[in-house]
């Protein structure tokens, strides 16, 4: 669904300059948006120059753009200052998960933005509805659900809240496809959105089975990415049930599905590393052990295969098959 609009003439803010922030604030601005990236703290404002500096520059080396960082860095404004996102169209909030750190955000946005400017929060999972409780006006808020690195990532979703109007949704929805995205359109807000609550089924079962003895953190770790991590890029659940046999899935989910974990509680092992101050590999602390080396590199190699593996998704688009068919055809008729 491409609509006209010309980003170039479309300012948008981003209040947040944490690792999110500065990935969106790079992908809208090899979009072509105008971008006011706003830091809430001043901590920001120590990394966030640099990260999109490199954000850019590695994106030009992978060829996502012909520009260098300079000709982007002309149409950024990094500042403390609230009061310039006033002529933005839309404003990206994507501060910590936390409902009155965002309260008092949105408070500080719509103080200077106009009535008809869209705003929109990154939040992975606080209800829309909830968050657009505590701003003026909630028929113009909406969740913009990203994937690190935001950049790279073709994952978006746009999410209508209760009181969001779904024709604005629908504008974001056609926005976003000159973000470089593949989005979703989640017309009714519930908790987790579409992937977190795919996701987060997944992960209590890894912890279930980790706790319970049956496998290692290492061997749930490698069977989920030689398993899932082949088809994944390329279909979704259905289709991937649709290529490797419908019926077995119903047999097998008769028996299995009742012994899947429900549980209620988050789970002991996450809780007791988070107490510990595990962060991941942001502090060299987490499920593995890691040397400090090591955990750069971690998120050195992450950076690369997202470049990779966005190549190779962008071989293989939704409805590839519906796309080949016709040139495959035209082929056979020519022969
Ligand atoms: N990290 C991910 O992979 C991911 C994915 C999807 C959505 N999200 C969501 O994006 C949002 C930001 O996540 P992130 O990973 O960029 O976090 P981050 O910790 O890297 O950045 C947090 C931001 O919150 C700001 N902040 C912290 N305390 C504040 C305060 N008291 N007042 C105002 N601002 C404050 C910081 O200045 C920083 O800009 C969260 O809602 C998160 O759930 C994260």
């Amino acid at each position: 669904m491409e609509q006209l609009i010309d980003t170039g003439k479309m300012p948008v803010g981003v209040v947040g300059l944490g690792l999110m922030g500065c990935s969106i604030t790079t992908c809208l601005l090899m979009a072509g948006h105008p971008v006011i990236a706003v830091a809430p703290l001043k901590d920001d404002l120590k990394h966030a120059t640099s990260r999109i500096r490199e954000h850019l520059h590695t994106s030009k080396q992978e060829k996502l753009t012909v520009y260098p960082p300079d000709h982007f860095f002309s149409r950024l404004v990094i500042t403390e200052d609230y009061s310039l996102l006033a002529d933005c169209a839309l404003v990206i909030e994507c501060t910590i998960e936390n409902l009155g750190i965002k309260e008092t955000v949105y408070r500080k946005i719509e103080s200077v933005i106009s009535e008809d400017a869209l705003l929109c929060s990154n939040t992975s999972a606080i209800p829309i509805s909830i968050l657009q409780q505590q701003t003026k006006y909630p028929l113009r808020f909406f969740g913009l659900h990203w994937a690190e690195p935001s950049h790279t990532t073709r994952f978006l979703e746009v999410i209508c809240g209760d009181q969001s109007d779904v024709n604005r949704g629908e504008f974001l929805y056609a926005l976003s496809h000159h973000w470089g995205k593949e989005p979703t359109l989640v017309r009714k807000d519930i908790r987790g959105f579409i992937t977190n609550r795919l996701m987060y089924a997944m992960y209590r079962e890894a912890f279930n089975l980790v706790e319970k003895g049956y496998a290692t953190i290492e061997d749930v770790d490698r069977a989920c990415r030689n398993n899932a991590g082949y088809w994944m890029t390329l279909v979704g659940v259905f289709r991937w049930m649709d290529l490797t046999g419908v019926a077995a899935y119903n047999t097998v989910m008769k028996d299995l599905f009742p012994t899947l974990s429900n549980q209620q509680e988050v789970p002991e092992l996450i809780d007791r590393l988070v107490k510990d101050g595990a962060r991941g590999v942001t502090n060299a602390k987490g499920f593995y052990e890691y040397t400090p080396e090591e955990a750069k590199l971690w998120e050195e190699t992450f950076i690369r295969f997202s470049y990779e593996i966005r190549e190779l998704a962008l071989r293989y688009p939704a409805d590839v098959v519906k796309k080949q068919l016709p040139e495959k055809q035209a082929i056979r008729n020519a022969i």
